[in-house]
């Protein structure tokens, strides 16, 4: 009896040892080391890897990531596993032209792209890897139809499945800080992933996360309250007058979205503020309006590059992609890309409305958190994240004020901080929503301070 029982231990462990050595064997045959890149003369200077990782049921769901080591101390700094918008953007849009260690060139024509090194990228100081999720996006596929299916509470639990097997995958990562990066639409998925990384830990998953909190980027929290606040953003960026404000707040009583029809005066006063903003660049505020009749360039000739470039069979053979297992490449998923009001699609369901709840639960947490905007943003505007990291109900631990870079204000901040939870707020002065695209330098300095304020105070045990 008692043999037997031993025997059932062992069993046991045999077959654990077997499933963590599958998913390594999995894991190990999909990582492609990326030396040289089409468009990029001589060796990469920085270490690019490529592959795939399986998550959810059977693994039927592909993720593809781009992972570059830290371009600086790889064995200490961080690693942020970054979660681009959209939902349906491609992790590429980083890559290639935000804060990734690349920039395309299309000075020489679209069809003759160059790639030049960004001197702003993150991977000056972290270890990036960069995740196409979920499935029909970028270069991630499904194994089955219903596998292509997905919804934002689906990202959640796929990405916290991809950070676990990508790093047993690379195992030597285990021990440097762990932080989730996520940008815009993200901004409501990537704090529930964050949960789940510190409710892995607290069940005791193994292997254990070294998670240090999470960093997020012109993110949409809340659907009313970031809609919400266009109205007021717009009255203090001089796009509507005191007067418009004033009778707005009067006739809509704070509620400038969901509005009661019957209430003609409201109304009446929402159609001045759209008269107002309707041709303004949400985006960017500063930037030209575009939209069909409009003869300015309205969309990134550097876009089309990437286009062309991913799609090219030579990028496709550098990067290592599975032959046939996507159509063409695309930068965005238009399908699945959000937009205010819309509904469920085929292949995407929104069903995370606010991840507020998810923030303040954080607040519990040893967690650092940086939030940071475009002060030019009006799609996601910063005063409605003012207000919102406000009710979190935190101590202010430093309040507003600018943050220098060569002797200019770079943007403003402020700190909140109760037992081993903090939050850096930071808007970037001028920037719009593609903050790290308008103001590289002081994005990279907002991240950098963020990121050493919290290097070796929690050293894995
Ligand atoms: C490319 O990926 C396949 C698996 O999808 C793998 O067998 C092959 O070794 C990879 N090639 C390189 C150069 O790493
Ligand atoms: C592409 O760019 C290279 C390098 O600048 C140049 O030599 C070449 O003529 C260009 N080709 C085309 C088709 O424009
Ligand atoms: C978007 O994703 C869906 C489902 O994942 C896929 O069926 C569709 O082909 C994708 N659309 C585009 C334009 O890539």
């Amino acid at each position: 009896m008692r043999c037997n029982q031993e025997n059932l231990m062992l069993l046991s462990h045999f077959i654990i040892l077997l499933t963590f050595q599958s998913h390594f064997i999995t894991l190990s045959h999909s990582q492609t080391i990326v030396k040289n890149l089409p468009g990029y003369s001589g060796d990469l200077p920085f270490k690019l890897e490529t592959g795939y990782v399986g998550v959810g049921k059977n693994e039927e769901v592909q993720l593809f990531y781009y992972f570059v080591e830290s371009q600086n101390n790889p064995e200490e700094d961080p690693l942020i596993c970054y979660i681009p918008g959209g939902p349906g953007s491609s992790a590429l849009l980083a890559f290639l032209y935000e804060m990734g260690p690349l920039n395309i060139n299309v000075d020489n024509g679209i069809t003759n792209a160059t790639l030049v090194t960004n001197q702003y990228s993150w991977t000056k100081m972290a270890s990036i890897v960069f995740v196409d999720i979920p499935a029909g996006t970028g270069f991630s596929y499904a194994k089955t139809k219903g596998a292509w299916v997905s919804s934002d509470s689906i990202v959640a639990d796929q990405a916290h499945d991809f950070v676990k097997k990508f790093l047993i995958g690379h195992p030597k990562f285990l021990k440097n800080p762990l932080y989730m990066g996520g940008i815009s639409y993200m901004g409501l998925v990537t704090p529930v992933i964050t949960m789940n990384v510190y409710e892995g830990n607290e069940r005791g998953d193994q292997p254990r996360l070294n998670i240090q909190g999470y960093i997020l980027g012109s993110p949409l929290t809340d659907k009313f309250m970031d809609f919400n606040s266009r109205f007021k953003y717009a009255h203090r960026m001089a796009l509507i007058s005191d007067d418009i404000y004033k009778l707005g707040i009067e006739n809509c009583h704070g509620n400038y979205i969901n509005t009661d029809t019957s209430n003609s005066l409201c109304a009446q006063s929402l159609q001045s503020y759209k008269q107002c903003t309707d041709r303004i660049s949400m985006n960017n505020i500063l930037e030209p309006f575009c939209d069909e009749s409009n003869s300015m360039p309205c969309q990134e000739e550097a876009f089309n590059g990437i286009r062309i470039w991913a799609n090219s069979v030579t990028v496709q053979q550098a990067l290592n992609i599975s032959q046939g297992t996507i159509g063409t490449w695309e930068l965005m998923n238009t399908t699945m890309h959000y937009a205010e009001g819309k509904k469920d699609t085929f292949c995407y369901a929104y069903d995370i409305f606010s991840s507020f709840a998810y923030h303040k639960k954080l607040t519990t947490k040893n967690c650092r958190a940086l939030i940071f905007s475009g002060d030019h943003d009006m799609t996601f505007p910063y005063v409605g994240m003012e207000q919102w990291i406000a009710s979190l109900g935190v101590r202010v631990e430093e309040s507003w004020k600018p943050y220098f870079i060569d002797g200019q204000v770079g943007g403003y901040e402020m700190t909140y901080a109760q037992n081993d939870f903090s939050l850096t707020f930071a808007t970037v002065k001028g920037a719009g929503h593609l903050v790290p695209v308008d103001k590289p330098k002081e994005t990279m300095d907002v991240i950098e301070r963020c990121l050493a304020s919290r290097i070796d105070s929690n050293i894995i045990e």
